[in-house]
């Protein structure tokens, strides 16, 4: 497949989240080639403010570079009341600005998410899957990861144990893999 690099951007700020550390272990399960960077500065990025377009902060001027930069991407979504967070929802309305020069545009992208209800954050996953339709990403539709009951998944130091998971997420890697070599052969 040729080398890959993949940005991880988790929807949590909080230190023992489990969506941060499903990207940590996606770091583990990439398929040959691929390597996964972690983006840790979502917190760091202003309010979206349309005013502030044209001379944008630098903050997301290397969120842009970054997914730019990047093959594809990996978004790890926990869910707040039915959606996505706002930090991660600010983060995708800086990056999906300007429309026609987004980085965002024809980007492959692979959703996951996690929570530890019975619904595993699958509302706020489709929320994200409806958001990158108005942005013209490729998003990995199979296999679906949605990590419902997350605290039975890790160990006490945010390791994922539980082996379908780990199964999946190789999956949804692999996955997001095909649709890199795919965008590279319309490219090319
Ligand atoms: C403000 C807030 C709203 C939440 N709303 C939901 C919800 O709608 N559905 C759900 O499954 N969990 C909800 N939760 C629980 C989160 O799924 C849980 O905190 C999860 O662990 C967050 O992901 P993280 O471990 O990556 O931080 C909510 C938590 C917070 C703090």
């Amino acid at each position: 497949m040729g080398s890959m690099h993949v940005l991880g951007i988790s929807g949590s700020l909080r230190a023992a989240s489990h969506n941060s550390a499903l990207l940590r272990a996606a770091q583990e399960l990439a398929p040959p080639g691929m390597e996964v960077e972690i983006y840790d500065g979502i917190g760091t990025l202003p309010h979206y403010d349309q005013d502030l377009e044209a001379e944008a902060p630098e903050s997301v001027g290397t969120l842009r570079r970054k997914i730019r930069e990047s093959d594809g991407l990996l978004i790890a979504t926990p869910e707040y009341n039915y959606g996505p967070p706002g930090v991660l929802k600010n983060a995708i309305d800086w990056a999906s600005r300007p429309a026609a020069s987004s980085p965002l545009l024809h980007k492959p992208i692979a959703l996951v998410s996690a929570a530890p209800t019975n619904f595993g954050g699958v509302r706020a996953q489709l929320a994200l899957r409806q958001a990158f339709l108005w942005t013209d990403s490729d998003v990995v539709t199979k296999p679906e990861l949605i990590v419902f009951r997350s605290q039975d998944r890790f160990d006490d130091a945010g390791r994922l144990v539980d082996e379908a998971t780990r199964e999946l997420l190789g999956g949804v890697l692999e996955a997001l893999a095909a649709k890199v070599v795919a965008s590279r052969t319309v490219a090319a």
